[in-house]
């Protein structure tokens, strides 16, 4: 079974893959092309390679043959929040956007994982979407995820993932999205899962875009593209700028970046990222804080968001030079550790600030920042719950525990900064703590409706609170 292809077999098979699969092999790719193939030829059934490859070259090879065939080929690789930016650009700036101007609309927003292998860029999509949407309930949302591997895509459908598929993923992502099967399997949580529906689909059947033409909000077809040949690679994009509305977003991932590759749409700079925009506007503005509504008010000094127009051309069309010179700051965190401060600057400027550092990475700016806020207010619980968060992110769990008790000293209601001793007394397992600042939650959400939203919580409703706890005081008994 394990003889050595031609290279003319190699050629042909090569053929036939591009037409059927869309795939590329390179030559030096040619030795993994033929161990996987002979793989193949084994579920296939076949005892011989020579029958495989004459097989191969001659049949037409039906939808389900073409499934097991790519199987083998493709690479599954994926895990959750990859390319961690892509999904700070998506919540601080897409869905904000979206959501505003789809408000006064239908209400739905449809996104498309082209390529979702086994659901983790799917699954990570949907989780941004439920922080995201306030009342995710009165919405409209699908997101569509398909793969040509129907293996890959059996395994999507159980949500039940293992510690690697969580490699770059924060404590908070698994804890309030998944529940532990034990064995370190984590299942994903129901509301989750029922965002997203799989379907086996292959990027080059033609069928698949035009039963979405114009239709969708967000397209991710990440780390997908890169293996296929360019002519696949133009048509498929060509088709998925038809599938998106007006203003619609195409991700691919930063290694696929290519203004030569994608010239139909129009890029735009996050920080970290490169989202590709169908739009008819002349020009991109680096982006229309307009747009973005945000619950408390919000001064944004624009430099912090260091937005950089896409190419010097746009720039020119700037109506403002000044505006310009400022989004063309590179990002620095140490002029955002002393932002422009104003008399008037409030809380939720400070909060922001500290936030944007944190999530980009820069903890101990964030954290000096936060440690000046705290001089400045000292009576702002919020600051010392997200010092603690910071803290937690730079694994310092004692200081972060210190941190939370001044801010319940200050404010003893202070629901969320309870729960979150609990949790880290029981990181530190320290039951019996852990107990005791649960039970203060308990008291403190005695009364209040389960579907009431904290302050702070990033979107937890109290009931979800009360599941957590009742659940961690079980295990921990
Ligand atoms: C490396 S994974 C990317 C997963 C995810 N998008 C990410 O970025 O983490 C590439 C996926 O593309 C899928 N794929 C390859 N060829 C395809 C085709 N012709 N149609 C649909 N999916 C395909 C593979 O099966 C594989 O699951």
């Amino acid at each position: 079974m394990n003889r050595n292809l031609t290279d003319s077999e190699l050629v042909q098979v090569c053929e036939v893959i591009a037409a059927r699969i869309g795939l590329h092999f390179p030559v030096e790719r040619w030795a993994i092309l033929g161990r996987n193939l002979a793989l193949a030829a084994r579920e296939f059934g076949f005892q011989n390679m020579n029958e495989f490859i004459q097989w191969l070259l001659s049949s037409k090879l039906n939808k389900d043959q073409i499934k097991i065939l790519a199987s083998h080929l493709t690479i599954s690789e994926t895990y959750f929040l990859r390319e961690p930016q892509v999904f700070t650009a998506l919540s601080d700036f897409v869905l904000p956007e979206l959501i505003k101007s789809k408000k006064k609309r239908d209400r739905s927003i449809r996104i498309w994982s082209a390529g979702c292998s086994t659901g983790e860029e799917p699954y990570s999509i949907a989780i941004a979407l439920h922080k995201t949407i306030p009342e995710i309930k009165d919405w409209n949302i699908s997101i569509l995820a398909t793969d040509i591997n129907s293996k890959a895509l059996d395994k999507a459908a159980t949500g039940i993932y293992g510690p690697w598929s969580f490699r770059n993923t924060p404590d908070w992502f698994k804890t309030r999205y998944f529940h532990d099967l034990g064995d370190r399997r984590f299942e994903i949580i129901p509301e989750i899962k029922n965002m997203v529906t799989f379907y086996p689909r292959s990027l080059i059947d033609d069928n698949i875009f035009s039963a979405i033409a114009n239709k969708m909000d967000i397209i991710f077809c990440r780390n997908v593209l890169m293996y296929f040949t360019s002519d696949w690679v133009s048509k498929i994009s060509q088709n998925m700028f038809q599938s998106l509305s007006e203003d619609g977003w195409f991700v691919v991932s930063s290694s696929e970046l290519s203004a030569h590759v994608f010239p139909m749409y129009t890029p735009v700079n996050f920080p970290g990222a490169v989202l590709y925009r169908k739009t008819k506007k002349e020009y991109i503005q680096p982006f229309d804080f307009s747009l973005i509504e945000i619950q408390e008010p919000l001064k944004q000094p624009f430099q912090l968001l260091s937005f950089v127009p896409r190419i010097d051309e746009d720039l020119q069309q700037l109506s403002s030079k000044a505006l310009a010179d400022e989004a063309l700051q590179p990002f620095n965190p140490s002029t955002l550790q002393q932002p422009k401060s104003t008399p008037e600057e409030s809380y939720a400027d400070k909060i922001f600030a500290i936030r944007l550092l944190a999530n980009q990475g820069y903890l101990s700016e964030a954290l000096s920042l936060c440690n000046k806020a705290i001089a400045s207010e000292k009576l702002a619980p919020g600051f010392y719950f997200m010092r603690a968060s910071i803290l937690q992110e730079m694994d310092k769990t004692s200081e972060a525990i210190t941190s939370l008790k001044q801010g319940i000293y200050i404010d003893p209601d202070y629901v969320m900064g309870h729960f979150i001793l609990g949790n880290l007394f029981i990181r530190q397992r320290n039951s019996k703590n852990a107990k005791r600042y649960f039970k203060n939650v308990l008291d403190l959400l005695n009364g209040r409706a389960n579907d009431d939203i904290l302050p702070e919580s990033d979107g937890l409703s109290v009931k979800y609170i009360r599941e957590i706890i009742i659940a961690n005081m079980q295990i921990h008994e």
